[in-house]
């Protein structure tokens, strides 16, 4: 199969990464270049990291952007884990560094997923499939029978008087020095409330920590399979690669 490479930018909430991605293979064509996230992740420091990482591999066209909030039709809906002057802006024009590079812009997680779906862990499933993205926040992106249903927001679901992804996302373990089987319990919490509302036949657990999964998965006791993600912290910028071909 010839090579068809696309540009692929994910903005998280501790770091912004990019790189050329072969869409035929979900391979990175080149080693990603990431740049930590600027504090607060206001838009102009942001846009800034975003123009460095094309001109970095000197990327002339348009690329894919993921953005870690509600992202409808380019525009930014929600700022959990940024700043919240990003609420309401229109992400294809804010990330326009010129006309040649339009950005096309998706919520990170549902990029994550997508990915997944393609080339990791989701490649065969059928039905209903949840991954979760376990980092800053908890992202989520739910298909059914390979179709995303955009912007679910399932980090956001209320748990012990508080947003679920203040208790059992990958950071709270690390900002509270949780040790695994602690913190898969707080996980392993989280994970029945939300099967137990979709009936997932399918969980994919992605994010940096994906990594470990060794040291909790086989913790969790869910009535639905769970695995780890494949593509570990390549997903989104995979996702997004993706999601820029697909547009045409
Ligand atoms: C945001 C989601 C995002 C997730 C992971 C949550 O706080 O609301 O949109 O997907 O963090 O970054």
């Amino acid at each position: 199969m010839t090579a068809d490479i696309h540009f692929g930018i994910d903005i998280g909430g501790s770091g912004i990464k990019g790189a050329p991605v072969d869409v035929t293979t979900g391979e990175l064509v080149a080693p990603r270049f990431e740049l930590p996230t600027p504090p607060g992740a206001e838009p102009a420091a942001v846009r800034d990291c975003v123009t460095e990482i094309l001109d970095h591999f000197d990327w002339p066209g348009p690329f894919g952007c993921t953005f870690p909030a509600v992202v409808k039709a380019g525009v930014v809906r929600t700022a959990a884990n940024v700043s919240q002057d990003w609420v309401g802006m229109d992400l294809t024009q804010e990330l326009d560094v010129s006309r040649a590079r339009q950005a096309v812009v998706l919520n990170d997680a549902d990029a994550a997923g997508l990915a997944e779906m393609r080339f990791g862990a989701g490649r065969d499933a059928t039905g209903t499939t949840l991954l979760l993205t376990l980092g800053t926040g908890i992202g989520s992106a739910l298909f059914v029978d390979g179709t995303l249903v955009p912007n679910t927001e399932l980090g956001h679901v209320p748990l012990h008087d508080g947003d679920a992804e203040a208790y059992a996302a990958a950071s709270v373990r690390t900002r509270e020095h949780l040790d695994y089987p602690t913190w898969a319990a707080r996980l392993e919490e989280y994970l029945r409330m939300v099967t137990h509302l979709l009936w997932p036949d399918l969980v994919i657990l992605g994010g940096g920590v994906s990594r470990d999964a060794d040291a909790f998965i086989p913790l969790l006791a869910v009535d639905c399979p769970v695995v780890a993600a494949a593509l570990h912290n390549d997903a989104g910028i995979v996702g997004a690669a993706l999601a820029v071909h697909a547009a045409g």
